[in-house]
Order: structure tokens, then C-alpha cells, then sequence
């Protein structure tokens, strides 16, 4: 797989943008050459000739500056390097992305551009939360730009929430994850089914059984899948996040459909089981609502099928690649490799999700399992999570 060896990193204007002067040594430490562009506001947190001096690279910030042109024009600029970074990336510069403006060199390189941009934003959590700025990433992420982070915690205007930039190392372990993976797609020729989300066990018309999944990790293997070049079909329970874009989307609420459709979906090359399946199902939903009688009442429940366990053991039409996901709350590794061979897929991905851990939120903590591997992953975001699966798919049918 080609590596990134040149990235075009734009500093806008906010707080975090002294993380970003680590974020460039960091970069170099794995031989990946760094070309800078400092907004007029970015400026006004780091100097020029902090981020010169480290990235080793002239620094452009001007447009109409005849000496940054004539070293190298701006189309040149976008064009030349493997990956745009925009980090941080302040409301201002998403919304401008979003709406195609370019009054500045920073914002012109990005509309000029043909390359993979990965934006990380930095923000106080309200502006994050404000809907211009939702609508803003929904249409670049419709555009195929990526984004890590923001994360949660302290920010420097004392407010607590989501806004903060990603820290350093996590991006990039996301860009070393990526690497030109997008533009070589590896998985071109490939087929893919993930299954995501909760499924929904109806007891009676207004009242079912289900869990907090929150179908992001599946998601987001569904949209590495599909950039890396598999023709991807997504299955998923009832969520609430923006689906993925360029996925086949098909949606279920209970566990047989979602077998039934994954079994139709066959054969595939590549499964990823991430659903979070209710074990149980009613066994007969009441067709009015269950009224208070004053006494308990007992529900009738039985096993649902095992989707993962079910493709994994087919004689015919098995997926090559049959991946699983554990999820425990003790007994992490043991319980895993005890799941795997039960359930007789290829590769686990286990995690901890003891005291409500990991549901819903945006990091997870991986241990993958196979029969011949144990490797613990570090805590990173599940988009990170699902670029590395991704990777380790490509290199298991490249081999
Ligand atoms: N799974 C599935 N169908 C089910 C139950 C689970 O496809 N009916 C898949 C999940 O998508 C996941 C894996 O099996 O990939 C493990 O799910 P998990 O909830 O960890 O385990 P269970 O099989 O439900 O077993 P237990 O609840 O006893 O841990």
C-alpha cells in the first residue's frame, strides 16, 4: 500500500492552534513532509516562523503574495501533495468549505483541490452544537471530506462539552490508517455486508426490547469499506445518526429480518457482524397495547437466530472474510476467544462494555482476536477503529 509521505496542513484560527505545531513534528517523525498554510487569523495564535521552522517549508498565507505564487501557485499548491489537513479547523473555514467560498489562499487551495481533505475541528461546544455547523459537516461529509474528532472535555473558554481538537497522536494514527488507502482502493473488487445498530423486539404496538447501541462503529466500517472500494451494503437497526454515504442502505428492526436480508445479500466477499442483535425475542406480539392489570406479567421470550454464527457455518456461499464483534463485560479476552470459535468467524473484534462503556460514544478500545493473533489496539476513535479494520481486510485478501 502507497504511503503518505506529503501533506498540505492548514492552521486556522483558534485556540488549539498550538497543537497543531506538535501535530507537524509528529508528522515528520514518520517521514511525512510538511507544507503549512497560516490563515490571517491562524496567525495571530502561532507565528510564521514557529510553523516554518518546524515543518522545514516556506509557509504561504497570502493569495495575492506575487512571492508565495511564484514559489508555487496555489493550484500547484492543492494539487501537489497527498492530503489537505485542515487542523483546527474553526466554524468559519467549515462553513466556508461547505458553501464553496475562497476569499483567502486557505479556502481557494481547498475549493482548487482534488486530493482527500481530512478536516479537524476545534470549537466552544455551542458552536459546535449549532445547527449551521451540523448542516455545514453534513454536507461536506456528503462531499467525501473526513473528520476526526472534535473530542470532549475543558475547553479554554471554561465551557465543557464536545469541541475540542483531537489530540495529536490520534490524528495521526488516523492519517497513518488512511494512508492513500482512499485513493488506491484496495478493495475495488471486493463485496461487503456490515450489519449495525440495535435490532427492536416488538412486545406489544408501543412498547419493545432492544439496547443502546447506537450504530456508529458499524457505520463507519460501512463507509471505510465503501471509500476503500467495496460495494458495501449497510443492514441496520433503528438508529439515530446520519447514515453512511455511497452504502447500499437497507433498514430492519428485528433480528430475522436482518437475517433474512444479510442471507439474501449472499454471496459476499467480506462480512462485518457489528449489529448488537437482541438475544431474545417476544414470542407473541400482542397486536393492542398490554394493559395494567395490578399484577406482574411475564413475557414469553425465545433465542432469535445467530446472524454471525449462521454465515459463519454455511456450507456454501460462506464470505471469505467473516468478522464478529464481542462484546463483554468481564473476562475480555477469554470470553472472546470462547465466542469466536462458538460462533466460527474469521476475526473478533472485542471490547469492554462494562458500566455502559463504549455504547454510543465515539472512541472504543479494541482487542482483535483470530485464530493466530492477539493484538490489543489503543483507545482510538471508531472511525480510526474502522479504517484499521478496513486496512487489515486489505491486506488479508492482498495476500
Ligand atoms: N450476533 C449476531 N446475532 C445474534 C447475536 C449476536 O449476529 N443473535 C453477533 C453480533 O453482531 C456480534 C457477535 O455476534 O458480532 C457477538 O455479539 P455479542 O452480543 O457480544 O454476543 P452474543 O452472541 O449475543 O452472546 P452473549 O450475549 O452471551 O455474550
Amino acid at each position: 500500500m502507497k504511503k503518505i509521505k506529503n501533506i498540505l496542513l492548514i492552521i486556522t484560527g483558534g485556540i488549539a492552534a498550538y497543537k497543531s505545531l506538535e501535530l507537524i513534528r509528529r508528522l515528520k517523525d514518520q517521514n511525512i513532509n510538511v507544507t503549512c498554510i497560516l490563515t490571517k487569523s491562524g496567525s495571530e495564535f502561532v507565528t510564521p516562523l514557529s510553523v516554518a521552522s518546524l515543518s522545514g517549508n516556506h509557509v504561504y498565507s497570502d493569495l495575492f503574495n506575487l512571492t508565495d505564487e511564484s514559489k508555487m501557485g496555489h493550484i500547484q499548491l492543492s494539487r501537489e501533495t497527498d492530503l489537505i489537513l485542515v487542523a483546527p479547523a474553526t466554524t468559519n473555514i467549515i462553513s466556508k468549505m461547505a458553501y464553496g467560498s475562497c476569499d483567502d489562499l486557505a479556502s481557494t487551495v481547498l475549493m482548487a483541490t482534488d486530493k482527500q481533505v481530512i478536516v479537524v475541528p476545534a470549537m466552544n461546544v455551542r458552536m459546535w452544537h449549532n445547527p449551521a455547523t451540523q448542516r455545514n459537516i453534513q454536507m461536506l461529509i456528503k462531499d467525501g471530506v473526513s473528520f476526526i474528532g472534535p473530542d470532549k472535555g475543558d475547553m479554554a473558554c471554561g465551557e465543557y462539552g464536545l469541541g475540542r481538537m483531537s489530540e495529536t497522536q490520534e490524528i495521526v494514527e488516523s492519517i497513518l490508517e488512511l494512508n492513500l488507502s482512499l485513493l488506491d482502493q484496495p478493495l475495488k473488487n471486493l463485496s461487503a455486508l456490515v450489519t449495525a445498530g440495535p435490532t427492536k423486539e416488538q412486545i406489544d404496538p408501543v412498547r419493545f426490547i432492544s439496547n443502546e447501541s447506537s450504530g456508529k462503529q458499524g457505520y463507519a466500517i460501512a463507509q471505510s469499506l465503501f471509500n476503500m472500494g467495496a460495494q458495501t451494503t449497510l443492514i441496520t437497526g433503528p438508529t439515530n445518526i446520519p447514515l453512511p454515504d455511497g452504502p447500499t442502505i437497507v433498514k430492519v428492526n428485528t433480528a430475522e429480518e436482518m437475517l433474512t436480508i444479510t442471507e439474501k445479500l449472499l454471496p459476499v466477499d467480506i462480512a462485518v457482524c457489528a449489529a448488537a442483535v437482541s438475544d431474545y425475542k417476544v414470542n407473541k406480539t400482542k397486536i393492542t397495547k398490554i394493559k395494567k392489570t395490578g399484577e406482574g406479567i411475564s413475557l414469553d421470550l425465545s433465542e432469535n437466530p445467530d446472524i454471525l454464527k449462521r454465515i459463519s457455518k454455511r456450507n456454501s456461499n460462506r464470505p471469505s472474510l467473516v468478522v464478529g464483534f464481542a462484546a463483554e463485560t468481564e473476562n475480555l479476552k477469554k470470553n472472546a476467544e470462547t465466542k469466536l470459535l462458538a460462533k466460527g468467524c474469521d476475526w473478533i473484534l472485542a471490547n469492554d462494555v462494562s458500566n455502559g462503556k463504549i455504547f454510543g460514544e465515539d472512541n472504543n478500545e479494541i482487542t482483535f482476536i483470530s485464530k493466530d493473533r492477539l493484538e490489543t489496539w489503543d483507545k482510538m476513535s471508531k472511525d480510526s477503529v474502522a479504517m484499521k479494520l478496513s486496512n487489515n481486510i486489505s491486506d488479508y485478501f492482498s495476500a
